[in-house]
């Protein structure tokens, strides 16, 4: 079984011990409820490194307060079961109990709860008794950062903040969170962050649903209209690979094929790879993401086309 460790200094002991032991060291940082998606990660990090370090953390800093922090899944028994099964499985679980605690006052959160003990507020530093946030000017602003304006911020300054406290030489990503992976791209690039980023493809459930720990969330006819996402995007890139790169053109088919399913399409934008900005004509590579709500869940996928 994975060793857990919940404390960061101890976190950060133990990755400067295996590494002056001449160990490599991979970071898988996961919110947990870890589906296959989560464990094509952990399989991808041991390509690269010696040991692997799974985290374990749902961050309140890339919520706001009208998101679903306080119904997100969490399993963490579940979780460690998971990890197991992966060949080489995980040499360390990290799992904090509130990274924005820094130990100062000798209580354990700043943080406002609510009678629940439910973090109630992350907007801003609002409870969360933290000022400084990493953000990427340009790659945040687009996509999910138009419907989630706190969301990136939040995600780059925790990942920060991981990479700091575990020292990773490698660290994994989803392309399923497609701008996410771009965006600790380039701020590791942009502020020398000693890591490799790598992104994973996207693994999808049988019936194509891009998997999500948000899933469990929908009923099963959601699911069913759900498929709209992946069915109309494969279709949109058979089409573009068979000359069609008109891209009001796909993406009107798109929308229009989640809207007959029922769902509510947050954005379809078909962007460049690399700097995320929206193309008229398919004439670089670019990625097709989709954001749709399905009842209350707001699920995102995302294809790549190389013509
Ligand atoms: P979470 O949603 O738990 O995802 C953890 C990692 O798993 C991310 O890199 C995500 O892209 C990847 N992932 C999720 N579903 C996937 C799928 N179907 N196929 C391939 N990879 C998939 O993303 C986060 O957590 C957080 O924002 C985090 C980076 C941990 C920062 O808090």
């Amino acid at each position: 079984a994975p060793e857990i460790i919940i404390d960061k200094a101890q976190m950060r002991q133990w990755s400067r011990s295996m590494r002056a032991q001449g160990k490599s060291i991979g970071l898988v940082p996961t919110m947990g409820y870890l589906h296959e998606g989560h464990l094509s990660l952990i399989r991808e990090a041991h390509k690269h490194t010696h040991l692997i370090v799974v985290s374990v953390y749902v961050n309140p800093g890339q919520f706001s307060p009208s998101e679903d922090l306080s119904t997100y899944p969490s399993d963490f028994d579940g979780d460690i079961k998971k990890m197991m099964s992966v060949p080489g499985g995980a040499d360390v679980v990290f799992h904090p109990h509130n990274l924005y605690d820094y130990g100062e006052s000798g209580v354990e959160s700043e943080m406002k709860r609510d009678k629940d003990g439910v973090i109630v507020s992350c907007v801003e530093d609002r409870g969360m008794g933290h000022e400084t946030w990493v953000r990427v000017d340009r790659l945040e602003k687009g996509m999910c950062g138009k419907s989630r304006p706190v969301f990136f911020r939040g995600v780059a300054t925790v990942v920060s903040k991981l990479f700091n406290i575990v020292e990773p030489d490698v660290a994994v990503f989803g392309k399923k969170d497609y701008q996410q992976w771009r965006i600790i791209r380039r701020m590791v690039r942009d502020l020398d962050f000693a890591v490799t980023v790598i992104g994973s493809e996207i693994v999808r459930g049988d019936d194509g649903l891009a998997m999500s720990s948000r899933n469990v969330h929908l009923s099963p006819n959601e699911r069913e209209k759900a498929l709209s996402i992946s069915k109309s995007l494969s279709k949109a890139k058979y089409a573009a690979e068979k000359g069609q790169v008109n891209c009001t053109e796909l993406r009107n088919a798109v929308i229009q094929a989640i809207h007959e399913a029922g769902g509510r399409v947050d954005y379809a934008e078909i962007v460049d790879q690399e700097s995320l900005e929206a193309v008229e004509e398919i004439k670089v590579p670019v990625v097709f993401c989709i954001a749709a709500w399905f009842g209350k869940v707001r699920l995102i996928d995302n294809m790549e086309i190389n013509l």
